[in-house]
């Protein structure tokens, strides 16, 4: 190392020393800063003093000399040639079972009268790697949702991320806010991102209702905020739902949605110079995005799980959009929302045939595992035939198992449907489709189970006979 290097390293140092850089050139969202490239990595902070106020931003990129900042408002006011300052990072949160019941920002600092935000005793980073493969448990047993559709169907298990895949307007938020109701889990912690400002009320208000709120966090982000504090709100939701989980609570973690992280992440990538990809995202969503998603699920021995539910935005119902895709990859199966389905008045409008749950069969026991496969058999069977049936083309009593799926959808359609305050103990579910299955003149699923029960009883009422 020069002595000119030593000397530098010894004046940066120094905690008397203050670094000022000065801004260079201002193009959208970026700002060039040159100066304090010897100080600032990726995701320093600094502070820049316009004419008319400050602005606070982050490192994001580096060229050389020039530092690509960008804001956590907008550059307003400011001008070439305005002095910025490195400023103290915490990349921390500092949660609590206080917040239980409050609504926060994307920094996690209070937004609304919910919000009992006292001093906190724990932190929780912003940017944790995942736990290790093999340091978490596996995922657990079934939790309970009460939604009818999803305890039979697609059932979610402790510590299972799922993807709730739909078009705009076919019901996620409603699904969502059921889900934080309605489920059996110690603590839901709901990240808001992009959503439309008078959304966000009327999700706190009227379809999470105190009923919800007391025993959530939510995390709130409108779209018309900067991309940083979109893409910030998904991780200190995060950190918030870790924090729970890391004292030993069963988090459920309601993302809604990871397609506006996605597109928040896209104008940061395409910003810093990024090459756009596939729609115009840039590679680092790619990546960004498992990294969030592998934060959720099963935790280590002795602590909690997150189980998560991250929704997408398929673009004009389009399953194969990049985001979908890739969120498809990584999460633990997928609850599909239908906008025909919607349309025909069916909430939760989910898609029975394009939606799954990677824990089937294991999470659900033998025998309702097999009233689970001839409801689904049944319904499949109507899928297929349903343009036909709705032409008028089948004819009935032309194919009995048709005839059969025909009587079980007309029972079991009215009935999977299930609208805002209405809640289904799932062993009741199960019993009233059973009940379905047999009055639409299916074979019994249950008969082998029967018949093992009686072979049973029969053993045991004459001991010798087997002999
Ligand atoms: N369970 C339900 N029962 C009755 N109606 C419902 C149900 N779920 C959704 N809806 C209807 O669908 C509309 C849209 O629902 P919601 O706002 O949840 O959709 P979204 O997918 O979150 O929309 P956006 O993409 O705009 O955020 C609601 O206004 C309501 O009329
Ligand atoms: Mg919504």
């Amino acid at each position: 190392m020069s002595t000119f290097s030593k000397m530098q390293k010894a004046i940066y140092s120094s905690s008397s020393t203050r670094i000022i850089g000065a801004t260079k050139a201002i193009v959208g969202l970026t700002l060039t800063v040159r100066g304090l490239e010897a100080v600032a990595g990726i995701g320093s902070r600094c502070r820049v003093f316009g004419r008319t106020g400050v602005v606070d931003g982050e490192v994001v990129g580096a060229d050389g000399s020039d530092l690509c900042v960008l804001p956590f408002g907008t550059w307003e006011g400011i001008a070439v040639g305005d002095p910025v300052e490195l400023i103290e990072m915490d990349d921390m949160i500092y949660p609590d079972d206080s917040w239980i019941g409050s609504v926060v920002d994307a920094l996690g600092r209070p937004l609304s009268k919910y919000a009992r935000a006292r001093r906190p005793r724990r932190k929780s980073s912003f940017k944790v790697q995942p736990p290790g493969a093999f340091e978490r448990k596996k995922v657990g047993e079934k939790l309970e949702t009460q939604i009818k559709c999803i305890d039979v169907f697609t059932p979610i298990c402790r510590g299972q991320r799922m993807g709730v895949f739909a078009g705009s307007g076919v019901g996620k938020s409603t699904m969502m806010a059921m889900l934080a109701r309605n489920t059996d889990a110690d603590v839901i912690v709901i990240g808001l991102i992009g959503e439309r400002g008078r959304e966000v009320q009327q999700f706190i208000h009227e379809d999470l209702g105190p009923e919800g709120m007391a025993r959530a966090v939510v995390v709130v982000s409108t779209g018309d905020e900067a991309p940083l504090l979109r893409k910030q709100a998904a991780l200190t939701t995060t950190a918030i739902a870790e924090y729970f989980k890391s004292t030993g609570k069963q988090v459920l973690l309601l993302l809604d949605s990871v397609t506006r992280f996605a597109m928040a992440q896209r104008e940061i990538g395409l910003a810093r110079g990024e090459p756009p990809t596939l729609r115009g995202y840039p590679p680092s969503v790619f990546s960004e995005m498992p990294h969030l998603l592998e934060r959720a699920g099963p935790g280590r021995e002795g602590e909690g799980d997150i189980t998560a539910l991250y929704t997408v935005l398929v673009d004009g119902d389009d399953m194969n959009e990049p985001i979908a895709d890739a969120v498809r990859g990584i999460v633990d199966g997928h609850l599909v929302l239908d906008r025909r389905i919607a349309e025909q008045g069916r909430f939760p409008a989910v898609d029975l045939q394009k939606s799954l749950s990677r824990m089937l069969p294991g999470c659900h026991s033998p025998e309702e595992f097999e009233i689970t496969k001839a409801a689904g058999k049944a319904l499949a069977r109507y899928a297929d035939m349903e343009d036909l049936i709705r032409l008028g083309a089948y004819k009935a009593g032309s194919d009995p198992a048709t005839d059969e799926a025909i009587r079980f959808f007309s029972a079991a359609s009215p009935y999977l449907s299930q609208s805002r305050g209405d809640r289904m103990p799932a062993s009741e579910s199960f019993a009233d489709m059973y009940r379905m299955i047999l009055e639409s003149g299916i074979e019994d699923p249950l008969r082998a189970f029967f018949e093992q029960a009686d072979r049973q009883k029969q053993d045991a009422a004459e001991p010798g006979a087997a002999a």
